[in-house]
Parts: structure tokens; sequence; C-alpha cells
């Protein structure tokens, strides 16, 4: 299969700290993957390596057989690279539909459909239609975060890339926030998140890959990896 994001020996080092070595990551297109690892196993720093919010010391980034590596994030997001971060939070003042218009307007590299199709897919993915006119500022939590996700969504991306999608999130809204996620990845769409919570991880995962001290320590279904033993004892363990 084609892999759509991968790295090869990817490195970062903060001072003494190694925060990821020897990342080989292989994401396959149309794969939804998620990435656990218990605290500081350097799940936020690979996400930030593959957003272009660090560089990598060493190692490569590749999206679609094009090195990334020293691209800034706004170039990954015009070759198809779905990323949600403090950048892209909805704007408090605007509407709904304000804030999804935004983005359209942006030019992009991903999917082949026209604004008012993306703008509307966007909006009915988390049922944001009822809401469309409502200031970004009255929305609850929990659609505010999915207003957030839906801005990416607008701009056409190719690869979703979310970090902790479900924090702060109810178990109830968590499962409506994993529903969508499967429903996009139904869809063709390929997504790479960064995840805490294990129930989430069982509920969309196809592969899941376990980082610890930086490193790819195991990968594979959700059931080999909540069967590993040595996973247990790094990560479900402590969780
Ligand atoms: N900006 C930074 N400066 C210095 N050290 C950092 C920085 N960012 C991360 N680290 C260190 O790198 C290691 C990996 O951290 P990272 O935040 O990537 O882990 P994580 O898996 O996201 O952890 P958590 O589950 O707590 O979010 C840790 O030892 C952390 O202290
Ligand atoms: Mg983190």
């Amino acid at each position: 299969m084609t892999s759509i994001v991968s790295t090869s020996a990817l490195e970062k080092r903060f001072g003494g700290i190694v925060a990821t070595q020897h990342v080989d990551l292989d994401i396959p297109e149309g794969e939804l993957r998620c990435i656990i690892g218990p605290n500081g196993a350097g799940k936020s720093t690979l996400f930030a390596l593959l957003c272009g919010i660090h560089a990598p010391d060493s190692g490569h980034i590749f999206l679609k057989d094009r090195d990334i590596t020293a691209l800034p994030s706004f170039r990954r997001v015009r070759l198809g690279l779905g990323l949600t971060f403090q950048t892209n939070r909805a704007f408090h003042d605007l509407t709904v539909r304000q804030n999804l218009e935004a983005p359209i307007r942006l030019p992009r590299g991903g999917r082949s459909s026209t604004s008012e199709e993306r703008y509307q897919y966007a909006l009915s993915t988390f049922g944001l239609d009822t809401t469309s006119d409502v200031p970004a500022r009255e929305l609850p939590h929990h659609r505010l975060q999915w207003l957030e996700i839906a801005m990416v969504l607008a701009g056409g991306p190719e690869v979703l890339l979310l970090d902790e999608p479900t924090a702060g999130l109810s178990p109830e809204e968590t499962l409506q926030t994993a529903r969508v996620l499967r429903h996009l990845n139904d869809d063709g769409l390929t997504i790479i998140v960064v995840e805490h919570d294990i129930a989430f991880v069982r509920e969309v995962a196809e592969r899941v890959t376990v980082l610890h001290q930086g490193a790819i320590f195991a990968e594979g279904t959700v059931a080999d990896i909540t069967a590993h033993d040595d996973v247990r004892r790094i990560y479900l363990g402590q969780a």
C-alpha cells in the first residue's frame, strides 16, 4: 500500500532530553492511526514535528513521497496536510458559518471539490448545521472543539492530524467524536490521532503506534496492542 505520511530516522532533542528517536513511521493512505504512549513518551513532540512546529535534529518527513522536512506549516497545509493546533483556533466573535468560510478561501492542495461542497461537508460532518449563525463564543466546549476540526476539513485536507481531540469532552461526546472520525475515514480521509483516551482509541483505531521514551515501542491492531504484556506494563498499567 502507498504511504501518505512517513518519517525516517526522525530525532528531536531538547538540550539533553531525547524527545524523539529512531522514528520510522509509515501511514498508508486511507488509514486511521492512533499514536499513544505514557506521559512524556514523545507524542506531542512527534505531532509538532509532523506539523512543522518543531524542526527535527535529524531524519526526514515525507508527505506522498515528497520530503517536507524543511517546509513551514502553511506549505504543508497547501500540500494537503490538515493541521489542528493553536493557529487553527476559531474566532470567537465570528459565527460558525464565518469561521468555516475563512479556511475555504485559502489555497489548498487536498481533495478535489468546490468550495461550496467543502463548506457543506465541514458544516454537516459534526452536525454544526443547527448552529451556523451562532457566534463561536456561545458554543459549548465540545462544539467549539468540533468547529475547530471542521475548519480544517473546510480546507479539504488529504490527511487530518489531531492532537488529543477528546481533551475535556464527556464520555458521550468522546464517543460521538469517535463516530465522526470513523465516518470521515470511511469516506477516504487518512487520519492520524495522538490520543490518551484508551476508550476512544478502541472505538476508532485500526492500527495503533505506541511510543515509549521517544521511540516506536510497538505497532499493531488495537487488540494486539491491548493484549501486549510489555505495552500493558509501560502504558495501560499507568492509565
Ligand atoms: N519544548 C520542550 N523543551 C524541553 N523539553 C521538552 C519540550 N517538549 C517536550 N519536552 C520533553 O520531551 C519529552 C517528550 O515530551 P512530549 O510532550 O512529546 O511527551 P507526550 O507523550 O506528549 O507526553 P504527555 O502525555 O504528558 O502529553 C519529555 O521528556 C518532555 O519533558
Ligand atoms: Mg503530549
